[in-house]
């Protein structure tokens, strides 16, 4: 068993970690902003859909600086940098700090805890390791607990637990048996993950970018009803590529609109001959479980995509090799 495959294991446990763990005080705030990239941005594409379903908003800024909104709202800016070292979101942290907004941060070390050692930030670390995109658990249950410090979301400890329990059970279930085959159906094929609204958007999202790191495969992401509008059309002048070179997974969650799910249907058969890898539907109640148990089946599909292809899935030399060199 491969090392990433091994960190998908310990999921559960991070969720926990998280649900246990001692936050700091943040001043109260009535929304959230969380600024992060790449596997510690995915935290905020957790946070955004967990205060959704609490009809409150979370944005997500996946860039240098922040959005020019920020500055005039009641919020409570979260970094999340698993290095520490990112300096997009350096620089948003700067920029915030800069602005007087309330900032905390979680990280496992690196510039962002000095910062927020020099500056007095609250910060909650979390335990180091191989990669930022294995510590999904960590790096999301910390912006939660961060969050509902500041009064913006209620009840993550609650959920944290339920998604540790629901990521459990599919582990020692059948999300491997399921995975394999989603993995074997995309085999020589550039994956693109169907989402079905916000819930599932996020958890393609994840798939896309898991798919990407640990596969080391294109794959790209869209979700419903939207897409709908422009790229079920995309798929006609050149059939070829539908039929044999992707392959499209559609992904479900109980909470959807029922219409969405209807369009789902309908999509897929009016797609035709573009190729179905799979259709995978979330499990548990509340979203952060129902989030969790899609993220997964995903991570066990982009592994099992690495393994089929006799590849590692753990280093990501080329974002190593770019970072380097922009710090040149
Ligand atoms: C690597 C990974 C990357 C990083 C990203 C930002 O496993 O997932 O997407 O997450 O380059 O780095 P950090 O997370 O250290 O801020």
């Amino acid at each position: 068993m491969s090392l990433m495959r091994r960190l998908i294991d310990e999921l559960p446990a991070q969720l926990r970690w998280a649900a246990a763990a001692e936050v700091p005080e943040l001043a109260l705030a009535t929304e959230g902003l969380v600024l992060g990239m790449g596997g510690s941005g995915f935290a905020g594409d957790v946070a955004a859909v967990f205060a959704e379903a609490q009809g409150v908003r979370v944005a997500v800024h996946k860039g240098y600086g922040l959005p020019g909104w920020a500055a005039a709202g009641h919020i409570a800016v979260v970094a999340v940098s698993h290095s520490g070292n990112t300096e997009e979101t350096l620089s948003g942290v700067e920029a915030a700090h800069t602005a007087g907004l309330a900032v905390a941060a979680t990280a496992t070390g690196g510039v962002l805890a000095q910062r927020a050692s020099e500056w007095s930030l609250p910060y909650l670390a979390v335990p180091p390791g191989a990669q930022p995109r294995a510590a999904a658990g960590y790096l999301a249950g910390a912006t939660l607990r961060l969050l509902e410090s500041a009064g913006v979301v209620t009840g993550t400890v609650a959920a944290l637990t339920e998604a540790a329990d629901v990521a459990e059970a599919l582990l020692a279930g059948d999300a491997p048996a399921v995975a394999g085959e989603v993995a074997a159906s995309l085999r020589g094929r550039i994956g693109i993950i169907y989402g079905s609204g916000p819930l599932t958007a996020a958890a393609a999202g994840r798939w896309k970018a898991q798919l990407n790191e640990n596969g080391k495969v294109p794959a790209w992401w869209s979700v419903l009803p939207e897409l709908d509008h422009n790229e079920i059309v995309g798929w006609a002048a050149l059939p070829a590529i539908g039929s044999d070179a992707v392959g499209v997974v559609f992904l479900h969650d109980g909470g959807e609109d029922a219409r969405t799910h209807r369009r789902a249907q309908l999509t897929a058969e009016l797609m035709a001959p573009v190729h179905v890898a799979g259709t995978v539907a979330s499990r548990g109640a509340g979203p952060l479980a129902r989030l969790f148990s899609l993220v997964v089946v995903g991570d066990l599909v982009s592994v099992a995509v690495a393994e089929q292809a006799g590849i590692d899935p753990v280093p990501v030399a080329v974002i190593e090799r770019l970072k380097k060199a922009l710090a040149e």
